[in-house]
């Protein structure tokens, strides 16, 4: 009967997210625990927040704080975001009519492309891009536009961009830190892209997650170039930055009318996002010695080397990370037809998951000698992942 009800057409998932299935993440997170192997797939790290945090959280559930809040966020948490950017050098930004808290910086790339897009209007990509990308983007109606930057070495280059520009382009949207590649972009990169942003009107979606995990450079956010700051929506998280991706907390800074049109989707998608949690997040910000975030810093800085080390010991050829908690890796004299198969042998002989890179390419036809490994895990996991991938047989 229930199978009956399973095969019945009437259920089937709606035809623009058929194309995406699951999420690689969850998939490599479910075999990795199926199979009791060291997961450095999925990108969230295995210690906890400040406990002060986790004070302030439980504090305000006992206090009774425990029903909807405020649809935009707390005022006291978009004041502490805005002075929080400002304080680091970025433009300002209105708490009250610019910054909106969100269900993490996913369901702001929702409420954004949901909010702006029209049937139809294309959205350019720079592959490999994060899955959620593509996926809202389709689920607003919208086209995205897969741009390959894998031939450039992962730079970002007048050409290719150009390349992609069509009368339907109506956005684009930008990761600095770059999850899975680790560069910070550069200055004239970013300046390209506002450039290009200017002349053909469009919008940039800048997403900035990993804004304060960088080792190599510093961070320059797009919205800070002339002209840019009315068009461009500025999305971070809280997750990242404070070990706490479970909480899902981020917003995303954006002029009035911007702002207004991501508010008509966020009021529809979750309406608000738990108080306790917000109060935390305004600690973290206000209140929190700084002395927790520059240790989490030196720790990814020590376990980047361990696991670049490690991987290049092994025989993988990774690429540098700049920034974010993840290393971009080639699968050197490996044997295995594609990323995908060698990501499965490792998994199932090794018991080490990773993510093979082509998942965050067009159709998954890019980055196939490419696999993602995440290094915000603990330095015992990691020495022992990278003993028993140097123990891997090349052959297949
Ligand atoms: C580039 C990028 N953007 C957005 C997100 C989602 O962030 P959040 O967990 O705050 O929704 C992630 C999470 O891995 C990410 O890597």
């Amino acid at each position: 009967m229930d199978a009956a009800h399973d095969r019945n057409p009437r259920n089937r998932t709606g035809s623009r997210l058929v194309p995406y299935g699951t999420t690689i993440f969850s998939t490599i997170t479910a075999r990795a625990n199926a199979a009791g192997a060291i997961n450095l797939g999925q990108g969230f790290p295995d210690s906890d927040p400040p406990r002060e945090l986790i004070e302030v959280v439980s504090d305000m559930h006992l206090a009774g704080r425990n029903q909807y809040s405020p649809m935009p966020g707390l005022p006291s948490l978009r004041g502490a975001v805005a002075e929080d950017r400002e304080g680091r050098g970025h433009v300002h930004w209105n708490p009250d009519s610019e910054v909106t808290i969100t269900s993490g910086a996913t369901e702001a790339l929702a409420a954004a492309f949901l909010g702006l897009l029209e049937i139809g209007d294309e959205v350019i990509l720079f592959d490999p891009a994060y899955d959620a990308y593509p996926a809202g983007i389709s689920m607003a109606g919208g086209t995205p536009v897969r741009l390959s930057m894998e031939d450039d070495d992962f730079a970002i280059t007048r050409s290719t961009l150009e390349a992609g520009i069509s009368s339907r382009t109506r956005m684009l949207v930008l990761n600095s830190p770059w999850n899975p590649v680790g560069r910070v972009l550069s200055a004239s990169e970013i300046a390209i892209v506002a450039d290009v942003c200017r002349r053909h009107d469009l919008i940039c979606i800048s997403d900035e997650v990993y804004e304060r995990l960088i080792f190599d450079g510093s961070h320059r956010s797009i919205a800070d170039l002339p002209d840019m700051r009315h068009r461009t929506v500025v999305i971070s998280s809280l997750g990242k930055r404070y070990s706490c991706t479970g909480w899902k907390i981020g917003w995303a800074c954006a002029s009035e009318a911007i702002t207004a049109a991501i508010r008509a989707a966020h009021q529809f998608l979750v309406f608000s996002v738990p108080e306790p949690h917000q109060h935390a997040a305004h600690h973290a910000l206000s209140r929190l010695d700084q002395s927790w975030e520059h240790e989490l810093h030196e720790t990814y800085r020590k376990r980047r080397s361990l696991l670049f080390e490690g991987l290049r010991g092994s025989g993988l050829n990774p690429r540098h990370t700049e920034g974010s908690y993840f290393i971009l890796a080639g699968i050197g004299d490996h044997q295995d037809s594609d990323d995908v198969s060698f990501c499965d042998r490792m998994l199932q002989d090794s018991r080490v998951a990773a993510i093979p890179a082509s998942i965050f390419t067009e159709r998954g036809q890019g980055c196939t000698r490419y696999v993602r490994f995440a290094f915000c895990k603990a330095e015992r996991d990691l020495n022992e992942a990278v003993a028993r991938i140097s123990r891997m047989s090349t052959n297949v």
